[in-house]
Formats: structure tokens, C-alpha cells, sequence
């Protein structure tokens, strides 16, 4: 794509006939859920969003101490946008599920999408452009979230020095069976089929929205190791495996370090299960609702476990998609612990 079409039409928001004229220079492949996705700024999008990233990237103004929660799709998106909430509001709510005492803490009437939006399928989506000093009024940090890759945030976030990103991914091999599963059932049937067949082939080529998914990780890990007191690199697997020290991480990283006194009194815990898949599946506004348009809440929990591709995928399967990761992973220092087909 001449870099000369991106720039041009970054200048200005899309008329209905400028942004048709734009979709059609545009490579494009069969989507997942829409017909196209487009390649848009090196990564794979639908027209919609398009349109809102052009607004974003051409009106947020980072502020100081922003918050922003950095993933591609499925990779536990919710959990941490729970996570970044309940740590950074621990003083103004209780944490604690204990059935004694009565609890009005967010998270247990509100979706984590609802407390943590994001800029692209919310705050910027249908040609909105959001006051953010009213809708976040007197909190600081802004909590919010993204799932552009890093080259494409907005460049007051990319040159702020006091702005903080937790980018958190996951192996490919669940993300991929996450992503199929979420969207399979969102294939309009005007649309023709798509096998699991053909989904995996279009994830090994990196087709899936936001990829590839290696490109999305790259560009975070990259910024992660030249700027680690602004960027922090999480993987899904590693906060399954001990999440209270993610907990710590993250607090210490965004600048709310729990005191010792916080430690004794178990509220690193505390955190811990009130943003638990176990927790949050079961609360009444995650069994309903659309806190992110076209998606049920519900759909947002699935399984929520480490592996499950084993269920999913041939033993051909899950060794070339390993063999892509390794591939476009090599000489990064970024890895995922082997995957060894069963
Ligand atoms: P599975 O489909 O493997 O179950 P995202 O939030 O980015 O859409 O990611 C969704 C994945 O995160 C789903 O994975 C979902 O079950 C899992 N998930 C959601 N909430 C979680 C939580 N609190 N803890 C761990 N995993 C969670």
C-alpha cells in the first residue's frame, strides 16, 4: 500500500465516497465476520473500524498518567482491563467478595468493557468524537484500552514519557481456537461458510483482525524492551501460572505499589478472585448484555484455561502454526514455551 494514500487520508475524516475510493486501494482478504478485511497501516481491520482509528489517531490527546490496556482480540482482554481497574480504584471500593459486608464495587454491575473502553469500538466508534474531559472527569489515570498495534497509536500517547501500556498476548494456539469460537457464531449467513479449515489457514497467514498477530506482538515487545517504564509485556499463560505476582507487576508498574500493610490484609487476593474468570463469569451483567457492540457478554467467557487448542487442533496442526510463531519470532528474544504436538 503506497504509504502516500495512508497519510493523505490520515489528514482528514473519511466522506462516504473519499472512504469507498480509500477501501478500494486497500488490499483486502475475506473476513471473519464481515465480507473484507482490509490491510490497513500493516495490519488487517474492517471498514468500520477504519474509520474510527483515522478519528482517533487524529483527535486523542494523551494526558498525562493515561492508562492504556493493549491486546490483540482474545488474548484476555477482559481479565486485564478487570485487573487494571480494581488495582488502580482499590482505595475507593472494597475488594473483598466476603458475603458480610455489603459490596458496590464496579465490577460486580459492570462489564470490564464498560469500565475500561476502548478507544476504537466505543470512545471513537460512529463518527464519534468523545469529550473526554466530561466522560472522565477528575479520574486520573484514564483508564483506557486498544487493541491497535503499537506503530498505529495515536502519536500523543507514543511520545508522552508519562503514559503507561500493559500489552498482554497469548500463545497463538489458544488464541487462534478463542478467536474461532467467538466468531463463529457471528458469521452473518449472508456471508459464505467458513471451516475451521480455512480459518486456521487464514490465521497462519496472519489474516485475523488486527494481525498478524506475530506483527501485533513484535511491535510491544520491541517498545516494551527500549521503553520498559512505559510499556508493560504480559503473557496470558504466565498470569494463569501466578497471577497474585502479575497482580504486584502491575501495580508496581502503573505507580500503585500495595503497601505492606495492603499485602498483610490479603488484598492483592482479594483482587485476584474478584476478577477471576470464575468470579466475573457468573455476575449477573456478564450472563447478558453488550457492553461491546454485536458481542454478548457472555461470549466474552468462554473457558478461560491454558491449552485447550489440544482439544481442537490436529498434531499437523498445532506444529505449523509453532513453526510460524518460531519462525517470525526468531531472533526477537520473544518465545512461547513449546507447544509439543500430542
Ligand atoms: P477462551 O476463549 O480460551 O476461553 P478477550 O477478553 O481478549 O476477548 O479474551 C477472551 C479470552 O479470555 C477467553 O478465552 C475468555 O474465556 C478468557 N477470559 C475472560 N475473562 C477471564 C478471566 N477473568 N480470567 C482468565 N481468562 C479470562
Amino acid at each position: 500500500m503506497p504509504p502516500s494514500v495512508i497519510d493523505h487520508h490520515q489528514d482528514a475524516e473519511l466522506s462516504n465516497n473519499e472512504a469507498k475510493e480509500f477501501l478500494l486501494s486497500l488490499p483486502k482478504e475475506r473476513g471473519w465476520r464481515t465480507s473484507h478485511l482490509y490491510l490497513f497501516q500493516n495490519f488487517w481491520c474492517q471498514p468500520k473500524e477504519i474509520q474510527a482509528i483515522i478519528s482517533l489517531q487524529k483527535h486523542f490527546q494523551a494526558q498525562e498518567n493515561d492508562l492504556l490496556v493493549a491486546t490483540i482480540p482474545k488474548s484476555g482482554t477482559t481479565w486485564l482491563k478487570a485487573l487494571a481497574f480494581a488495582i488502580v480504584k482499590r482505595t475507593h471500593f472494597n475488594t473483598s467478595l466476603s458475603k458480610t459486608s455489603h459490596n458496590d464495587h464496579p465490577l460486580l454491575s459492570s462489564n470490564p468493557h464498560d469500565l475500561v473502553p476502548f478507544l476504537e469500538y466505543k470512545l471513537y466508534a460512529n463518527g464519534r468524537i468523545p469529550d473526554l474531559s466530561t466522560l472522565f472527569h477528575d479520574q486520573e489515570p484514564r483508564l483506557l484500552a486498544t487493541h491497535l498495534p503499537f506503530p498505529s497509536l495515536p502519536s500523543s500517547i507514543n511520545s508522552s514519557d508519562t503514559c503507561r501500556v500493559i500489552y498482554l498476548c497469548r500463545n497463538p494456539l489458544d488464541n487462534f481456537i478463542s478467536v474461532w469460537h467467538f466468531l463463529k457464531g457471528m458469521r452473518p449467513k449472508t456471508l459464505p461458510s467458513l471451516s475451521f479449515e480455512d480459518g486456521f489457514e487464514m490465521y497462519c497467514r496472519g489474516v485475523v483482525g488486527f494481525g498478524p498477530y506475530w506483527d501485533h506482538m513484535l511491535g510491544y515487545w520491541q517498545a516494551s524492551l527500549e521503553q520498559p517504564q512505559k510499556v508493560l509485556f504480559l503473557k496470558y499463560e504466565d498470569m494463569k501460572e501466578d497471577i497474585s505476582v502479575h497482580v504486584k507487576r502491575i501495580a508496581d508498574f502503573v505507580g500503585f505499589p500495595f503497601s505492606l500493610e495492603e499485602e498483610k490484609n490479603g488484598v492483592v487476593e482479594e483482587i485476584v478472585r474478584l476478577c477471576s474468570f470464575e468470579n466475573l463469569k457468573e455476575l449477573e451483567v456478564n450472563k447478558s448484555g453488550k457492553s461491546i457492540a454485536c458481542f454478548e457478554n457472555k461470549s466474552l467467557f468462554r473457558k478461560g484455561e491454558v491449552g485447550d487448542w489440544k482439544n481442537h487442533l490436529t498434531p499437523s496442526m498445532a506444529e505449523r502454526l509453532n513453526k510460524v510463531m518460531e519462525d517470525k519470532l526468531a531472533g526477537s528474544g520473544l518465545s512461547f514455551k513449546k507447544y509439543v504436538p500430542v
